[in-house]
């Protein structure tokens, strides 16, 4: 009987950690059980404990982007830090690559989690699916024994914008081709990894994590009012997060999204936490002269998990191009306009209250909302807060075998 069975969490970004965060409350939670029901758990369980061990890739370093959601979320210090910090696509993964593939050879896990779709997620996986461990490693699970590596698993799998132009898509596309299990949070995640040809006993729906995290932290988040703070009223302001290259890395997409925002704030407040790829740009291009005379257009610094779900949750309506506000607000049912072209998670737009939107449509689809239109949405199936624990009890299943 292996004692122990040895779990890799990766994470690297912002977005990464609220994906990490229940993985790690629900081994805790699991380990709590096999302690206390140890004897009747040890007729079918052939483990002690789940060991975990959290890799933090450093893509993300800065205090506000990184270091605060580590600690609302209660997270560990990760175990290992690869500081690997900003570069191009090609040296950010390769300098994940370098560094990750040490870790695993001295940690040898048996299986690794990723998460999302960044470029934390893809370096990561793409070093798992090649390591090859030394066969004479007792210490190993018949998983990653049968394997030669440790399995690799995906969380989030199967999301897909069809746009690869998108950095965030090759990532999805090559890690869920060398994952070995890949847990997707919606059924139209499931058709695309079909589609695709990965064997369906692959593939596992088990929900959105995002949500777990959510559910966990919504009361805290309710309780902070931070609209108080920025003098704003409930359901009197709009709640604004650009980031994606396609929008702010250009000087005339980024002018003509200023532009909207000033209009906009002339009718209602605009609370707007400025990501640092967008602040550079920011920066480069000269917009902040342009906005500082407005004083209904609140440019902050980023925000923490608590504050921006506590924003999202009073907002009027939130207008955004990150994936996860997309799945925040169709949960806490607060309209939403995506500034993309497509997006990986068209759940939120069939069942939810997501819409997207354009540069040439915005004002438009803007002042439609401020006319009252409201989409009356619907949570997903399986966006309950349990998607951690059920990771954990696959996970723990395939373990026992
Ligand atoms: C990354 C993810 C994106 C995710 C976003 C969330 C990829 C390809 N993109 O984009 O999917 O939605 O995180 O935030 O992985 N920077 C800092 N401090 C930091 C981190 C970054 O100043 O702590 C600045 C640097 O100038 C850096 C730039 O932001 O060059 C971009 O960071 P990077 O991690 O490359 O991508 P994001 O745009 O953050």
């Amino acid at each position: 009987m292996s004692k122990t069975f040895k779990i890799m969490l990766v994470a690297g970004a912002r977005p990464n950690f609220m994906k990490i965060a229940p993985l790690v409350s629900a081994i805790k939670k699991f380990n709590k059980s096999i302690n206390e029901t140890r004897n009747l758990q040890l007729a079918t369980c052939n483990f002690s404990s789940i060991n975990y061990l959290l890799v933090h890739t450093g893509q993300h370093y800065d205090v506000a982007m990184s270091e605060t959601f580590f600690r609302e979320l209660e997270l560990p210090n990760p175990d290992v830090n690869l500081e690997v910090g900003s570069g191009s696509h090609a040296v950010q993964a390769a300098e994940i690559m370098k560094k990750f593939e040490h870790v695993l050879m001295k940690e040898q896990p048996d299986v690794v989690i990723v998460v999302g779709d960044v470029n934390s997620t893809m370096a990561c996986a793409l070093v798992a699916s090649k390591i090859v461990y030394p066969n004479n490693s007792l210490t190993h699970s018949h998983i990653s024994r049968s394997l030669g590596r440790p399995l690799i698993a995906h969380v989030e799998a199967g999301l897909r914008s069809f746009d690869r132009t998108m950095p965030e898509e090759i990532n999805r596309l090559v890690t869920d081709a060398l994952s070995d299990l890949l847990f997707t949070p919606s059924g139209d995640a499931d058709e695309n990894l079909l589609r695709e040809g990965i064997p369906i006993n692959k593939i596992k729906r088990v929900g959105n994590i995002m949500i777990d995290t959510l559910i966990n932290h919504l009361d805290k988040a309710r309780q902070y009012r931070p609209y108080d703070r920025f003098g704003l009223e409930e359901k009197d302001y709009v709640f604004v997060t650009l980031h994606r290259p396609s929008n702010v890395d250009h000087e005339r997409s980024i002018f003509h999204i200023m532009d909207c925002l000033i209009n906009l704030s002339k009718k209602l407040p605009v609370i707007f936490p400025v990501h640092p790829r967008t602040r550079k740009n920011f920066i480069q291009f000269g917009v902040l002269e342009k906005s500082n005379s407005h004083k209904d257009l609140i440019l902050s610094e980023p925000l923490g998990y608590h504050d921006t779900i506590g924003l999202i949750d009073k907002a009027r309506f939130v207008l955004t191009d990150s994936g996860g506000v997309q799945e925040e607000t169709t949960f806490l049912n607060i309209p939403c306009l995506t500034l993309r072209p497509n997006t990986e998670r068209p759940i939120t737009i069939k069942l939810g209250t997501n819409k997207l939107t354009s540069l040439e449509n915005l004002d438009k689809d803007i002042e439609y909302i401020l006319n009252g239109y409201s989409p009356i949405g619907k949570i997903p199936e399986l966006w309950d807060g349990k998607t951690a624990e059920r990771i954990v009890e696959i996970l723990a299943k395939l373990q026992t075998k």
